[in-house]
């Protein structure tokens, strides 16, 4: 049976989770390889792009600036314009906050006029964080709702460097911000209250533009990226659901090949071995500028754990996956400082709270995160989607604690956003199918 790509799916499968497989590309670092690209002064190749709608949307926007996209065998190769130009049309932006964020901040420095807008879960995002920096570096940009929502409107033009002091870790702010500063006359510099993931800085530096990191103060200067090699790890945000299913699962044992390593993106594994659960790493190497390895993780009687501070920004996507493995753990665990969780492509914490507490979990919540006692087991459930891929897989691991029960997701149409291989994939390292 093939997965179904949108409206409803039962959920039925039975664990345990076991044997080894390669996840899609990193969602984040596909994006970067196609913006930075687009913004170079020669090709960029890319191997291991990730082939889902978010990265799409990043595709047809730098479209639509004046590059070329095109794949060769198993690379896919960015031949930026002379010069970039002012788009033809609104920019869709889809489901993809990372799309509109980082393209705000080019758009800011490219003379004309742009649109940006998406789907209705990124017209809920926020755009101030973007749009106040911006201005300070003499942007001409508004929104709806008071400068709030999308859609976006950028007068690109001339740009100065300023410095910033990020209220929240904001990898996208932060991105954005760098990107525009590559504009700029002077030097741009963001400075963040936590580290957030650094795939920009990494790779920026990785094709000649010399950025500047002291402590939590990143800087750049104008210059032109000169593009280069790609090559796109594993997504940890992706491979999370099966090390969090095989964590807590008996019997389990799942290996992620490939997997990135990124220290700025691997809370989860620190999150794991503080809960018990069984974290080797084999085969670590380091391809342009991203550590990889092959990761696996074996079950073990789970204990609750504390998540806050620095580690949350080195785990935020992982989260609602995270609160389901908390239901199977030992004892309390509790997440603090994770109030982001609102503003991604849903409430995730309302939405985890809502559809885990009817699920027969023990969960309080909190305005910035929550608290779990466990274990319990669970009970099928049917879940609101809310167009937020990582609340439809989420749920569908919380299945396999349900010893059998169906879970049913309202509509999965949002997991091809970032992971359109995810059921298959889960069909093949669990024992029953759907
Ligand atoms: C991303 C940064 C994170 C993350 C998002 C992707 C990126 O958001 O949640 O899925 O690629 O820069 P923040 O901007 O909140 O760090």
């Amino acid at each position: 049976m093939t997965a179904a790509t949108s409206g409803p799916l039962s959920c039925r499968r039975k664990g345990p989770l076991r044997g080894a497989l390669s996840v899609p590309g990193d969602k984040s670092v596909s994006h970067r390889a196609l913006l930075f690209g687009a913004l170079s002064t020669g090709e960029t190749r890319v191997t291991g792009l990730l082939d889902a709608e978010d990265v799409h949307s990043t595709r047809k926007a730098v479209e639509a600036l004046g590059a070329t996209v095109r794949v060769e065998g198993p690379e896919v190769v960015v031949t930026p314009p002379e010069k970039l130009r002012e788009p033809g049309d609104v920019i869709d932006c889809g489901n993809s906050g990372t799309s509109l964020r980082l393209l705000t901040g080019v758009l800011s420095g490219i003379p004309g006029l742009s649109v940006l807008t998406g789907d209705a879960s990124l017209r809920r995002r926020p755009v101030r964080r973007v749009i106040d920096p911006l201005r300070k570096m003499g942007a001409n940009l508004s929104a709806r709702d008071g400068d709030r929502l999308p859609p976006v409107v950028v007068r690109g033009g001339s740009l100065r460097g300023a410095e910033h002091v990020l209220a929240v870790a904001s990898a996208q702010v932060k991105s954005a911000c760098l990107l525009a500063g590559l504009f700029a006359e002077g030097e741009t510099s963001v400075i963040e209250p936590e580290r957030s993931r650094d795939h920009t800085e990494r790779m920026l530096r990785g094709m000649g533009v010399p950025v500047r990191t002291d402590g939590l103060t990143v800087s750049v200067s104008a210059a032109r990226p000169r593009g280069g090699r790609v090559d796109v790890p594993g997504d940890i945000s992706s491979a999370a659901f099966f090390l969090c299913g095989a964590a807590a699962l008996p019997g389990s044992e799942v290996t992620v090949r490939g997997m990135g390593t990124n220290p700025t993106r691997t809370g989860l594994l620190d999150v794991l071995a503080a809960m018990g659960a069984r974290v080797t790493l084999a085969g670590e190497r380091e391809v342009a500028g991203e550590p990889r390895a092959d990761v696996t993780v074996a079950a073990a009687e789970l204990r609750g754990t504390e998540i806050r501070g620095s580690l949350v920004p080195r785990l935020i996507d992982e989260l609602p996956v995270v609160m389901v493995m908390a239901t199977q753990a030992r004892g309390r665990t509790v997440i603090r400082d994770a109030k982001e969780l609102r503003v991604k492509e849903s409430d995730r914490l309302a939405a985890m709270g809502e559809t885990l507490a009817a699920a027969g979990a023990k969960i309080e919540l909190f305005e910035d995160g929550c608290a779990i006692e466990g274990p319990t087991p669970l009970r099928g459930v049917t879940v609101r989607t809310r167009l937020d891929h990582r609340i439809a897989m989420s749920m569908a691991i919380a299945q396999l604690f349900t010893g059998g029960d169906e879970v049913i997701l309202d509509d999965v149409a949002c997991v091809a956003t970032s992971f359109p291989s995810f059921f298959d994939l889960l069909d093949s390292v669990s024992g029953e199918k759907r």
